[in-house]
């Protein structure tokens, strides 16, 4: 085992099973390992990397604002905040932003504006948020409260109150799960992402609205995996056509810098006052301008390209000998072996050079840089094909 596996192993929390790779550079789509063994990655760091490594434009954004000032606190005003904050209430039709550091605090930011909107609108038990099955939203006892999937809450009881969980695309459920409890809003991925790669269908993410509409609930989407661009959309919402209440993202939108973002719409765009939320990093200015060079960057061409990169990874793959199923919208892909484990056909994808991830639901994961070159990319299929086909 090389120095930094054994270090890692002796000293790091084991919360992650880890390939054994370590990485010690990365360009565009290829990362490096220590041995100088090139890899293709197509999960991008878990939808981080959403330019590829390192990338300059990216880069060139967050130096020139360390060279000016890298951090300050939140008690002063910084430009790159209040222009990211500008831009994306101005591309969502949301209204105001609040900063943090990861999904998981997005989300918690987003529950809390819900609870609040239900305490002052309807009443202190009005606490209750309806989430789905095999959903994914954090790790912090609340967000895993939200996450519809049990084993993640076994062994750290009590999780946080006031949280049910219907199925995905079950619309009587859900009608009756808003009826039998106080709830003040409904949270949902319009792409699970950890949950197995599954979009939902137009008709259940319009009735999500139609519900809020008609109980007066919050509807929050969790665009931490799937916005930014992913789905071939700047958020996987606007494919469905509806605006929700609270959008919350993280993860590519800071293009390898930790962010977290919770977009509020208008019915709550004032639910916050002074003392109600905060983060000594969010709003961060470095980060910020890199999220802002990273946003506008995520134009219709790059949406064109996501889009029809899309379309060559799916018309590979479904239908193939030895792929069960596959699913997901844009670059955001879960592939199902028809015989093996995903973990198992990752591991092969690995050895020959090419990084992906897996999902609930036994899928491969694909969660390409969104520039990723066409050629590229078919050379990483062309391996994962390699791994998926049966003789
Ligand atoms: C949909 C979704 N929500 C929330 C999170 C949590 O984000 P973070 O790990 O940044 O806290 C994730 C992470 O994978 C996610 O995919």
């Amino acid at each position: 085992m090389s120095d930094v596996k054994n270090l890692d192993s002796t000293y790091v929390a084991s919360t992650y099973a880890r390939f054994p790779l370590t990485i010690v550079k990365g360009e565009g789509s290829y990362a490096y390992d220590e041995n100088g063994k090139q890899y293709i990655d197509l999960g991008s760091g878990i939808a981080v990397n959403l330019f590829g490594y390192s990338d300059p434009v990216w880069k060139k954004a967050v130096t020139d604002q360390l060279d000016a000032v890298a951090h300050t606190s939140n008690l002063y005003y910084t430009g790159p905040c209040a222009k990211l904050a500008e831009a994306l209430c101005k591309r969502t039709g949301m209204k105001k932003v609040f900063y943090c550091n990861s999904g998981a605090e997005a989300n918690e930011c987003a529950i809390k504006a819900a609870r609040k909107y239900g305490a002052e609108h309807k009443g202190a038990d009005y606490y209750t948020i309806v989430t789905l099955v095999n959903s994914f939203h954090g790790r912090t006892l609340t967000t895993l409260a939200a996450t519809g999937q049990d084993h993640f809450h076994e062994l750290f009881q009590p999780l946080t109150q006031g949280f049910v969980h219907t199925e995905a695309d079950d619309i009587d459920a859900l009608e009756k799960a808003v009826k039998e409890n106080r709830c003040c809003g409904i949270m949902i991925e319009c792409v699970q992402g950890e949950g197995g790669v599954k979009a939902l269908s137009k008709e259940f993410v319009q009735a999500v609205r139609r519900i809020c509409d008609e109980n007066d609930l919050i509807m929050i989407c969790d665009e931490v995996q799937c916005g930014n661009g992913r789905t071939g959309k700047l958020y996987a919402v606007e494919n469905y056509e509806v605006l929700p209440d609270v959008m919350t993202t993280a993860k590519g939108i800071g293009g390898g810098l930790p962010i977290g973002i919770t977009m509020l719409g208008e019915k709550v765009s004032d639910i916050f006052h002074p003392g109600d939320n905060g983060s000594t990093f969010g709003g961060n200015p470095a980060v910020c301008a890199g999220a802002l060079s990273n946003l506008n960057r995520i134009d219709e061409d790059l949406l064109n390209e996501v889009k029809e990169k899309s379309e060559y990874i799916f018309h590979e793959l479904e239908g193939m000998n030895g792929v069960k199923s596959v699913s997901g919208m844009g670059l955001m892909i879960g592939v199902e072996p028809m015989n093996q484990k995903a973990g198992d056909a990752a591991k092969k994808c690995l050895d020959n050079g090419v990084m992906v991830l897996t999902a609930g639901g036994n899928k491969v994961r694909l969660l390409p840089a969104l520039n990723i070159p066409m050629d590229v990319l078919k050379q990483g299929i062309e391996v994962l094909k390699d791994a998926l086909k049966e003789e």
